[in-house]
């Protein structure tokens, strides 16, 4: 493993493990599958991941409870850093934070957060947690010693970004950044704002949810070809993001031992400056193909899924609908669409009740979008 300097002179490895993605059983988001996802784990401990991020909302609220079984059983407190996030966007008083911070230590099994992060804030929860004194709340668990660093992490435009770093004595950052995103939110901009102010920043999505970890069609394929690239699109995904030395740790969700062993294994080969020359042309080109080919920015972080009265699967839908485009086999999205979306499940079935688009950090027009999917995927003809 490859270790970046943070801040207090403390190692981190360059890669983390995101603890939202576990695999799951009978594709109940709420059930992790517990032996598969402690031996991704300890996979993680034993090659030299240091650094696991979970938050209060993961798995419907399960993750926090299952790392902190794992970590208890296997004695691992003292020798990892643990990162989880207050979910802001559910506070409405100052008491709420602590409310919740002390629930998030009893389910982590322990009396302190090495990394603990305000979750997901934009321009509209990060006016009302200063309406409700979040300063006060960070300040206190600092100096209490229960929070060790404090940070946030964040989905909305740079301007909000910037403001947001300036606005406190943050310790670190975490921002999505992957190839396709250098311009999308925080983006590189971002990244190096907060790096020159001294802010080390930790990197979600690198793989886009998974849209970047394609099974290579022909023309994806021909595209690496050209460029004379053997490395797999993951390998590619994270070696473009290992190669920034402005980033302090990548975060990998994945959803199987096989995925994170490939992660893990790429963490520890590749580092600042490897990136080679045909390798940046194959990003650039891969960039163009799908730009060129998504309907819908989604990244199945399953923030709406979990919230949805009517159980609309979001994430499958956008998913199919993209795969459409990208993977140019219209019969076997529609197949999907029939065999993944039961009739009961789908957009118009919709209630228009507006609580997917509040919380999703891609800022989609779900309900308009949703419609547009729905039809694209009919109008296939079997
Ligand atoms: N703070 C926030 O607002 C926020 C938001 C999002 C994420 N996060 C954190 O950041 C972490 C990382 O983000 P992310 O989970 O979105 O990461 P990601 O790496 O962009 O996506 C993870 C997905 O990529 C696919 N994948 C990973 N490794 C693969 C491999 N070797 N081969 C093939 N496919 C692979 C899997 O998709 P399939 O499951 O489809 O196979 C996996 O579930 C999260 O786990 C979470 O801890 C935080």
């Amino acid at each position: 493993m490859k270790y970046r300097n943070f801040k207090n002179e403390l190692q981190i490895s360059q890669l983390g493990l995101g603890c939202m993605r576990f695999p799951v059983l009978n594709d109940d988001n709420a059930k992790i599958d517990e032996e598969q996802a402690e031996r991704m784990i300890l996979h993680c401990y034993e090659n030299g991941v240091n650094y696991y991020d979970t938050a209060y909302p993961y798995h419907v609220g399960t993750s926090e409870k299952f790392v902190g079984k794992v970590i208890q059983k296997n004695r691992l407190r003292d020798k990892i850093h643990l990162a989880t996030k207050n979910p802001v966007w559910q506070i409405t008083e100052h008491q709420g934070f602590y409310n919740v911070f002390e629930e998030q230590l009893q389910n982590l099994q322990t009396d302190y957060i090495d990394f603990y992060l305000m979750h997901s804030l934009n321009a509209g929860s990060w006016h009302m947690a200063k309406k409700h004194d979040i300063y006060r709340f960070m300040d206190t668990i600092k100096q209490d010693g229960r929070a060790r660093q404090i940070g946030f992490s964040f989905h909305d435009n740079l301007n909000i970004f910037k403001e947001i770093v300036d606005a406190y004595d943050w310790d670190f950052c975490q921002i999505q950044l992957n190839y396709m995103d250098e311009n999308y939110q925080a983006g590189i901009e971002g990244l190096q704002y907060a790096s020159r102010k001294g802010l080390p920043v930790v990197i979600m999505e690198p793989l886009k949810g998974g849209r970047l970890a394609p099974v290579l069609t022909s023309s994806m394929q021909a595209l690496f070809d050209k460029n004379n690239v053997t490395l797999t699109p993951v390998e590619l995904a994270l070696k473009y993001l290992f190669n920034m030395p402005e980033v302090s740790c990548v975060l990998s969700g994945a959803s199987s031992y096989e995925q994170i062993v490939e992660n893990v294994r790429t963490a520890s080969t590749y580092g600042v400056g490897d990136l080679t020359q045909n390798e940046k042309n194959l990003i650039a080109d891969m960039v163009e193909f799908y730009t060129s080919r998504t309907k819908v920015p989604c990244t199945g972080c399953l923030y709406c899924v979990d919230d949805c009265p009517q159980r609309i699967p979001i994430n499958i839908i956008f998913s199919l609908y993209n795969g459409r485009y990208i993977y140019e086999n219209d019969k076997l999205a529609r197949i999907q669409y029939d065999a993944h979306v039961p009739a009961k499940r789908r957009p118009d079935h919709c209630i228009e009740c507006g609580q997917c688009e509040s919380i999703c950090p891609q800022h989609i027009k779900i309900i308009d979008e949703l419609k547009v999917a729905h039809e694209d995927l009919l109008s296939i003809k079997l």
